[in-house]
């Protein structure tokens, strides 16, 4: 047993969709979350930017003696994870691993489309991990850079979401992929509208449930598992507009988070 915390962040509101699949998953844990909303998007910055955002955001979520951190977000798990994966005395997990595993399980025809920000599809992360699976696989990439600011801004079903599917997705809905990878976890918020324009045959792989599934089975094997929720049993952080994110959290994890988040200067970490 472990009643310490789980730390999860992101670059904002895409982190919700693996807390919200590690509620589920796992109702006996206490989740600590922060999205970094000052400084969103995380995707289409440099390499350097995004690992020392990622290493605020660990230093900030281990100051709650945290007992994994999950990084859900597939920029800094694409290009900061290899270089901060040994660098702290916590175990992290990126959503990558987790998210190929589920994809080369869903594929038929190995035909596997990604999308992403462009920090992920630039870094060729589900790409490699993908051909080390089976190298007979065929992959088909697209970086979505304005996927991010509509997610953020609430557009989550609405006519400009779905023009901007459209203009995005048309030449991985014509290769004939069976599977979709949505490599960004705000992706996830797009879901419906992105599965009305590919068409039911194609399966879409959802980052954030997919580290959920996987952090189950890491806690089942290494006895990890809380039996005993804090009093405060989610707590959110953000480095903007609380009030912002209370409204887009709420809707999305439909449940009120109004009280629950504050704000934090994240530079200083
Ligand atoms: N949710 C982040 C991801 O998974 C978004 C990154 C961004 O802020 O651009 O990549």
């Amino acid at each position: 047993m472990d009643n310490r915390r789980i730390g999860v962040f992101d670059s904002g509101l895409g982190g919700l969709t693996a807390v919200k699949q590690i509620m589920k998953s796992l109702p006996n844990e206490s989740i600590i979350y922060f999205g970094d909303t000052g400084r969103v998007p995380y995707g289409t910055r440099s390499n350097e930017t995004i690992l020392k955002y990622t290493r605020n955001d660990i230093r900030f979520l281990k100051t709650f003696d945290v007992k994994m951190i999950v990084i859900a977000c597939g920029t800094a798990s694409s290009v900061a994870m290899p270089a901060v994966k040994n660098e702290f005395d916590v175990p992290i997990v990126g959503v990558v691993d987790a998210t190929v595993y589920a994809a080369v399980r869903a594929t038929r025809n190995g035909r596997i489309g990604i999308i992403g920000t462009p920090g992920t599809i630039k870094s060729g992360s589900y790409e490699r991990l993908i051909r080390k699976y089976d190298p007979s696989m065929q992959t088909f990439t697209r970086a979505c850079p304005l996927f991010v600011p509509l997610v953020e801004n609430g557009h989550f079903d609405t006519p400009v979401a779905r023009l901007m599917i459209e203009e995005y997705l048309a030449e991985i809905r014509d290769v004939d992929v069976d599977t979709l990878i949505l490599g960004c976890t705000h992706y996830p918020l797009l879901k419906k509208a992105i599965g009305e324009y590919m068409g039911e045959d194609v399966r879409l792989i959802d980052p954030g449930k997919e580290v959920a599934v996987y952090l189950k089975k890491k806690f089942d094997d290494g006895g990890l598992h809380g039996d005993k929720v804090d009093k405060d049993q989610y707590m959110y952080f953000v480095s903007d507009n609380v009030e912002g994110f209370e409204e887009l959290g709420s809707i999305f994890l439909e449940t009120k988070i109004n009280g629950q988040v504050s704000k934090v200067d994240i530079e200083k970490y």
